[in-house]
This record gives C-alpha cells, structure tokens and sequence, in this order.
C-alpha cells in the first residue's frame, strides 16, 4: 500500500538506478510497473521510462493524477505524447545530452562498414593472416554521404564527416536553416545521388518504413546502408534481402524493428555490422541522460517547468 500523501514515481523498467531512482526516492515513493494496482494507482503523479515499456493511452488512463512522464532517451516513440497532451501531461525527453556520443558511434559503424573493421577482426582471431592478406576492401573515398534526418544528431554526424572530407547532403521535411548542405526534398532522389545512406531522424508510425525497397535500390550496389535511429525506420525484410542480393554493398546497424531480437538471417551474412543499440551507451553519457530526466522531473514539481517538454506538450502549455 502506498502513503497517499505522498506521491509515486512509475518506473516501467530499471531507469538508470544510481541516478534517476537515488535521487527521486527521497521525494517520490518509487513504483515498479508491476506493482501497479489499483490502490496505489492515484498516487501516481511522475513516470520515468525508458523506452521498453509503452507508455500509452490506457497506461495513462490508469492514472488520474499523473502530471508529468520523463523518458530516458531523445527517441520517445514509445510514449503516446499526443495522448498525454490531451490529458494534459507533460512528456519530456533527453536532447542534446547525447549528440556527441551518438554522432560518435555513427562514424564509427560507418568506417566499420566501409573498411570491414569487425571483419578484419574476425581473420586475424581465426589464424587466417598466416595465409594470406586480407583482401582488398571498399572506401569511404570518393562517397557522398546522405544524412536522413538533419536533427540535433545529424548535424553532429555531418560536422564529423566534413574533417573526413565527405560531402554530406540530406532529407528531412523542411530544410534546415542552419545548414549548407544540399537539401534532397525527396528521399529516393537523394538515395540515387549518394553512395552512403545515414538513418538518425525520429521513429514512430511517420516515418515507419521510410527506408524501403525502393530507397535501396536507388542507394545502389556501392550503397552503403547505416541505421542509429530506429529499427521501425526501414523495411528489415527488404533490407536483408537487399543485403542478401547485393543490391546494396553493405550495412551497419545499431537499432532492429524487434530488440533485443535481430533476425538470424543477419548473422549468416558478411557485409553487415550489427550492434546492440549502443549508440549513446556510455557511462558519461547515459549518467547525463539520467540527470536530465532527474532534472525536469524536479524543475516540474518546484514549479519551474519542465526543462526539455516535447514538441507535442510545450511549455508553458500551449
Ligand atoms: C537509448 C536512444 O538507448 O536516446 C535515444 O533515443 O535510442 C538511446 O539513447 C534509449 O533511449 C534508452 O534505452
């Protein structure tokens, strides 16, 4: 039984336990999901998420006195912000916290992809140096790279790749105001003019699919695929085939339409690099996440406002 007057925070999942559930526990009665119930759902005024767990519609309705949902992350398409805005709850999310460590990773992945890091790895551990060099590889020379999703990350990414001397362009809804590169208001018009794809723009039913079996064939047999956004962004049937066909040269991908399950096919083939959605998962950065969620919870419940709203719930309330 929770103490009514004292209000509780819904964890939907383990948020960062040295930062987010330290210094919330003094304030808030600390609520695993699943000892949610109906005696102790009114007490509910925060939720901390992390992205697992969907925090929609009938969630919230659960919920009367919930004020305000802090999710661990920039990508929020698991929480139902339109559905919290008409409820009148406050989403917010973890921007900017992460752009370098995620920009970083993404060149890192792209230069694996390209230049076969993991799997010069894999030859040197089985032995195989000892007879023969290993083969020549493809380049990042000579490749334009197409940015979908010129955000807050892919401007870092793009400021990377400009010290690698790569031209970027990219696609997004609108162009960018603050930004040189070339902006392709089309995405398979601009899949066609470059020879390296980066996903890094929002997830969610807008953009799902949005990389699909057209996108990769006009990407090409030299294309190379990269994915730190989200796994829902493209077609992953039509990505595995195309990998599998060769009508693209290669992929590296951080994030799959069903974690932690990465389709087995994947593993069988040789040009593509997977990881376990690392992109921001560092000890630094994922400790500065956490403040943040820690931190607009907080600034909420002094009465300062949240500090990083989403677009669907601003502040002050529109
Ligand atoms: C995290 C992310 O992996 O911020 C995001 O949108 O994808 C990642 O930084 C995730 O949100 C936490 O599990």
């Amino acid at each position: 039984m929770t103490d009514a007057a004292r209000p509780a925070l819904l964890l939907t999942g383990s948020v960062m336990e040295e930062v987010v559930e330290r210094q919330l526990s003094g304030r808030f009665t600390l609520l695993p999901l699943d000892a949610l119930d109906d005696t102790n759902a009114g007490a509910v005024q925060a939720i901390a998420t992390r992205g697992k767990v969907k925090v929609d519609d009938a969630l919230m309705a659960r919920l009367p006195n919930l004020k305000i949902v802090g999710n661990f992350g920039v990508g929020y398409d698991t929480v139902d912000a339109a559905a919290a805005a008409k409820r009148g709850v406050i989403v917010t999310n973890t921007p900017d916290v992460l752009n370098e460590e995620v920009a970083d990773l993404t060149l890192g992945l792209l230069l694996a992809t390209v230049r076969q890091i993991p799997q010069g790895d894999r030859f040197v551990r089985a032995g195989q140096w000892t007879k023969g060099a290993y083969p020549l590889g493809p380049t990042l020379r000579d490749r334009t790279v197409g940015i979908l999703g010129m955000g807050r990350i892919g401007k870092a990414i793009a400021r990377r790749l400009e010290a690698f001397s790569v031209p970027v362009v990219y696609h997004s809804r609108r162009p960018q105001a603050d930004v040189a590169y070339r902006h392709y208001p089309d995405l398979v018009e601009m899949a066609r003019a470059v020879d390296v794809l980066v996903a890094i723009l929002p997830g969610g039913p807008a953009t799902r699919h949005i990389v699909n079996k057209e996108v990769l064939e006009a990407l090409g047999a030299n294309g190379i695929f990269i994915n730190v956004a989200r796994g829902t962004v493209v077609d992953e049937a039509a990505l595995l085939s195309a990998l599998q066909s060769r009508t693209i040269l290669a992929a590296g991908l951080d994030v799959f339409e069903d974690e932690p399950k990465v389709p087995e096919a994947f593993f069988a083939l040789d040009n593509v690099v997977l990881l376990p959605h690392v992109g921001s998962a560092t000890h630094f950065t994922r400790a500065a996440m956490g403040q943040l969620v820690v931190d607009n919870i907080l600034a909420f419940f002094d009465g300062k406002g949240p500090l990083t709203p989403v677009a669907e719930t601003p502040w002050p309330r529109g």
